[in-house]
């Protein structure tokens, strides 16, 4: 049972994407829920501007932590996922349960996922999906689960599993009128977002060294210090933020509070990582 409250405490966190995110920050849902609270912004918005698989956003969404929450991606298929798991869930779900989990079937998906015309949501939403679920570490761009040949020990179908995808769709789609879909760069986002009372923004955006090709990479030092002048800017607004814990991110964010955390890579093959967030000056840290 997805709840908050003691029986949180005793498990993880709730898991609601119906993404598998390398490097996604549905583990940091307990440190989230805690922020939330002490800055009194349980009936306030909670805004992603790198939403990816969002699995922070929705936890603290279906559990009641926060009111609403934005969901920002630049990345058009990701966009599309969201905005069909939206505004179409019964049709996504109805996919999901139908779709055959075999290479032809992914070879087509792969088709649309690169062809389909970027409006084409449910299609190329539900492409996202599909290659999410049925390819290596959830790489987008990567091979099938098991190789093309089908001969590794875990097949095609290992992480698609249709009951939990519908079930996680269910969830979200309770709360529907309550998520904003946005696809536009981050710091469009944290512009707009910072004007607003009530409104936390936590920006995860691609880190500088373990980026690599796991999702939609476009940034440079040029972009990292970008959004470095742009959170600077609003700090007296309720923000955090979250990179790899390289020496650049303390040069950029010299004046905020930061603080050092771990947290699981199963993409990069080792348990843990160094982490680093960074806090704007009217945040309570909890
Ligand atoms: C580090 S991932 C976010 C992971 C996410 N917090 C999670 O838990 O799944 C960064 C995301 O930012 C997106 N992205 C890259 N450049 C962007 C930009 N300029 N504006 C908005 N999103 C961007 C990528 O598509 C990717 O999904």
């Amino acid at each position: 049972m997805i709840n908050s409250g003691a029986t949180m405490r005793h498990h993880k966190k709730p898991i609601i994407s119906p993404l598998r995110y390398p490097g996604g920050k549905a583990a940091l849902y307990t440190k989230l829920r805690a922020i939330v609270r002490a800055n009194d912004l349980t009936s306030g918005t909670y805004v992603e501007p790198y939403a990816g698989g969002a699995g922070a956003a929705l936890g603290l969404l279906v559990t009641g932590q926060v009111r609403r929450i934005v969901i920002n991606d630049l990345d058009p298929a990701i966009y599309a996922l969201w905005k069909a798991v939206v505004s179409e869930p019964l049709a996504i779900s109805r996919m999901i349960e139908k779709v055959e989990l075999t290479v032809p079937e992914w070879s087509h998906q792969k088709d649309i996922y690169l062809n389909a015309p970027r409006d084409d949501y449910l299609s190329l939403g539900f492409a996202t999906l599909f290659l999410n679920r049925t390819n290596r570490s959830g790489v987008l761009n990567g091979g099938p689960i098991g190789g093309m040949d089908q001969t590794g020990n875990y097949k095609i179908d290992a992480r698609f599993n249709r009951k939990t995808l519908v079930e996680r769709l269910r969830l979200i789609a309770l709360h529907a009128k309550r998520i904003s879909v946005a696809n536009t760069d981050g710091m469009t986002i944290i512009k707009r977002y910072s004007k607003r009372d009530n409104t936390l923004i936590y920006a995860d955006p691609p880190y500088f060294e373990k980026a690599g090709s796991l999702y939609l990479n476009s940034f440079t030092e040029t972009h990292h210090s970008a959004l470095a002048a742009c959170l600077n800017a609003v700090s007296d607004t309720k923000w955090l933020l979250t990179y790899d814990n390289v020496p650049r991110v303390a040069e950029l964010y010299s004046d905020r509070r930061r603080e050092i955390f771990a947290l699981n890579y199963s993409a990069h093959r080792v348990t843990k990582a160094n982490e680093i967030m960074v806090f704007s000056d009217s945040l309570t840290i909890a």
